[in-house]
């Protein structure tokens, strides 16, 4: 699987900040396949929108995630970012991260994120902080080479190997 990481974060993006979420998404998923961009963009929405594109028809990521941006602050636009770009969603892999997040924290509920495709890529949008990244990434992991699979056209396997 070729993944790309885009952390969302103005002060992140302006050096205030170490982006300590980024670096974390690319450790847990250099597992599971090839890392081929990570970028760092402000909460500005045509900033995050271009980015995404970018990811998905340029560098032909098979899965992008976003770090940041999804919460009630009056900057936080990935959702609606993301939304401007995805041609489908897949709510329920959203869903999923909310409901198997909610069982460790309620704060889970104040994150607006949203995941769909885009051509060939799956887009999923995860919370900012470096704890909602593993839990929420936990969560997808089992599923991910099967919705690649899926993405691309192959179905075969969908009948077997249910857990
Ligand atoms: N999800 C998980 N699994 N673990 C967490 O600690 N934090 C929540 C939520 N989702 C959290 C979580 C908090 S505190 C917020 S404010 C929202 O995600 C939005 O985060 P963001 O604005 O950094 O994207």
């Amino acid at each position: 699987m070729v993944f790309s990481v885009l952390t969302i974060s103005d002060r992140c993006s302006e050096g205030e900040a170490e982006d300590k979420s980024g670096p974390l998404l690319c450790e847990l998923l250099s597992v599971e396949g090839e890392i081929k961009e990570y970028k760092i963009v402000p909460d500005e929405k045509d900033k995050i929108s271009e980015a995404l594109i970018f990811l998905c028809d340029e560098v032909k990521s098979d899965v992008v995630f976003t770090t940041g941006g999804t919460g009630l602050a009056p900057r936080d636009i990935t959702p609606e970012a993301t939304k401007a770009v995805i041609e489908r969603e897949t709510p329920g892999i959203s869903e999923a991260i909310r409901y198997e997040s909610l069982r460790i924290t309620p704060k889970a509920m104040l994150s607006r994120a949203v995941s769909g495709i885009r051509g060939k890529t799956l887009i999923i949008n995860l919370p900012g902080s470096p704890k909602a990244v593993r839990e929420s990434l936990a969560v997808v992991l089992p599923v991910l080479s099967h919705a690649v699979e899926t993405l691309s056209g192959n179905t075969q396997s969908c009948g077997g190997n249910y857990k």
